[in-house]
């Protein structure tokens, strides 16, 4: 696993937030660091064997973070030392401290510890400002929102201490001392960070001036769907529509049979997705299975036991149009490896509204049509050579479809592409890791980049980083445009890649 302190630090900030959400699961105490430097976390786990095997999992990939964690603030800290031995300022400061006068009651703010204290602060606020206007990875912006507070409430307490006794004031200095080693550490790795990714101007929201998939981020756990645990089907995400007019999330747990689709809950933000503050909650009651998705703020879904596509207006809840797709098999014919009733699976991206689905004539191989979304009526079809039941998912992104396909318990390879433009297929290979087994509906949104999916109950996401225009490989497609359904044996990926694998 690659250091990733942005990443490790949305998990460590998250974490409490799923724990929170779910009282009755586990009770913990994350404590940040003693003084002897060591890292604490307790875990108190419940007696209910149904939950010990998740939070296993939760557990042993805390654990892994912890270690770089600690790895990164014994490093923080040894920077800190060498830099006080150094400066001949510090070490005026300690002697000041050791041969303090208790019955000193000049004030603080008159003594050159004081003064260097509050330099410390104001240089502290000045480097998280500059690093909020750089970060472009939501969580680093959290890190450095939580370390800004710190050094505010830092900077409070210093004026408070202003005339107060010198212990509480050492104090404060380790307190500053840690808090300017995290900040310089995730500096330092921020910019690490962007120069290892992307290395073209930013990619606009809803941009497709790329060159293609390039790599799928950590997964970030946000939370347990709010139905709980027994429902392990479902799908989540953000509007897909390019250019949405709000930031609509969406959240449909599948019934605990897997299958029908009644309820499902809308947020505004993500904020209140992620603390449970406001929601709009739907009974639909309709739904088959969990390819759903969102586009335009109108949600798409197949109608319970027919090939019908659905779409059923979001501000009012309103079932505004049902349209049969044509040829397309249903009531959990071709679905999806491992996610049953998954035969038609609606997509959003950059370029429109997709469904996909099979036929008795693809010989159950997957097929992309275009749809309008106004009339929901086949606009352009497209033929791939993979086995749908062989899949365990599908997305769109720009147009070009990404099939995804099991490793293991713990990890999905994006390992085939067809670009709808070109009727090309290409061969890749793109990891993701999976917090629990079996990924149910996976979504893209256009807008931030991101993939959305429902991992056994639990909702994650996941980064997507994109190829610059020049380091676009030139199409090797694997086989000649759509048609033949016969594919070769799966060879080298014909778009060798940064598509790099740990
Ligand atoms: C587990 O639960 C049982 C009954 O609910 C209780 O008697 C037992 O003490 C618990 N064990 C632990 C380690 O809490
Ligand atoms: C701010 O300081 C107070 C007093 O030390 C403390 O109780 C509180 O938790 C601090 N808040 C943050 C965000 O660090
Ligand atoms: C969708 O269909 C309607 C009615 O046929 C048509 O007016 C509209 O232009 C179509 N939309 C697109 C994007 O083609």
């Amino acid at each position: 696993m690659q250091s990733d302190p942005a990443l490790l630090a949305s998990f460590l900030l998250l974490l409490p937030l799923v724990l929170l959400g779910q009282p009755q699961l586990v009770r913990s105490t994350l404590n940040s660091m003693d003084e002897s430097g060591t890292f604490q976390c307790v875990v108190h786990l419940p007696n209910n064997s149904i939950f010990l095997q998740q939070l296993e999992l939760l557990q042993s990939t805390l654990q892994d973070l912890i270690g770089k964690y600690e790895q990164q603030l014994s490093r923080a800290k040894e920077y800190a030392y060498i830099t006080e031995d150094q400066d001949s300022r510090t070490l005026e400061l300690s002697h000041m401290l050791d041969s303090r006068n208790p019955g000193v009651t000049e004030s603080q703010s008159d003594n050159p510890a004081f003064n260097l204290l509050r330099l410390q602060l104001e240089r502290a606020q000045e480097l998280a400002a500059q690093l909020q206007t750089k970060a472009g990875v939501s969580g680093a912006m959290e890190l450095i929102h939580q370390l800004q507070n710190q050094i505010i409430n830092a900077s409070l307490v210093l004026k408070l201490l202003a005339d107060s006794d010198y212990q509480s004031f050492r104090t404060l200095q380790e307190e500053v001392d840690v808090l300017e080693g995290r900040l310089s550490e995730c500096e330092r790795e921020k910019e690490q960070e962007q120069s290892s990714r992307y290395t073209g101007p930013p990619l606009a929201p809803g941009s497709c001036t790329h060159g293609g998939l390039q790599k799928v981020g950590r997964p970030l756990v946000l939370k347990l769907n709010w139905r709980g645990l027994q429902y392990k089907a479902g799908a989540w995400g953000r509007d897909s529509a390019p250019n949405p007019s709000s930031s609509l999330y969406w959240v449909s747990p599948l019934r605990a049979d897997g299958r029908y689709f009644d309820y499902y809950r809308l947020h505004k933000s993500y904020d209140d997705l992620v603390l449970l503050k406001h929601y709009e909650q739907w009974k639909m009651g309709y739904g088959d299975g969990s390819g759903n998705t969102v586009y335009k703020n109108f949600m798409y879904f197949n109608y319970y036991g027919t090939r019908d596509m659905a779409k059923v207006d979001l501000s009012s809840n309103t079932l505004v149009l049902r349209r049969s797709l044509p040829g397309a098999t249903y009531n959990n014919r071709f679905s999806y490896a491992a996610v049953p009733w998954t035969t038609l699976d609606f997509a959003g991206d950059e370029k429109g509204l997709w469904v996909l689905y099979a036929t008795e004539e693809s010989k159950g191989n997957l097929v992309i049509s275009r749809l309008n979304d106004s009339t929901l009526e086949v606009e352009q079809t497209w033929y791939t050579s993979q086995y749908k039941p062989a899949l365990s998912g599908a997305f769109m992104a720009c147009g070009v479809l990404y099939a995804l396909r099991s490793l293991s318990t713990r990890q999905e390879e994006i390992f085939y592409a067809y670009d709808t433009s070109t009727s090309q297929e290409y061969r890749l290979s793109i990891r993701l890791d999976k917090m629990l087994e079996t990924l149910h509906g996976i979504n893209y949104c256009p807008w931030d980049h991101k993939l959305y999916v429902y991992n056994d109950g639990f909702l994650i996401n996941y980064d997507l980083t994109f190829l610059t225009l020049q380091e676009k490989l030139p199409n090797s497609p694997i086989k000649k445009p759509s048609g033949t359904s016969a594919l070769s044996k799966p060879g080298k990926p014909a778009r060798p890649p940064g598509q790099e694998t740990p």
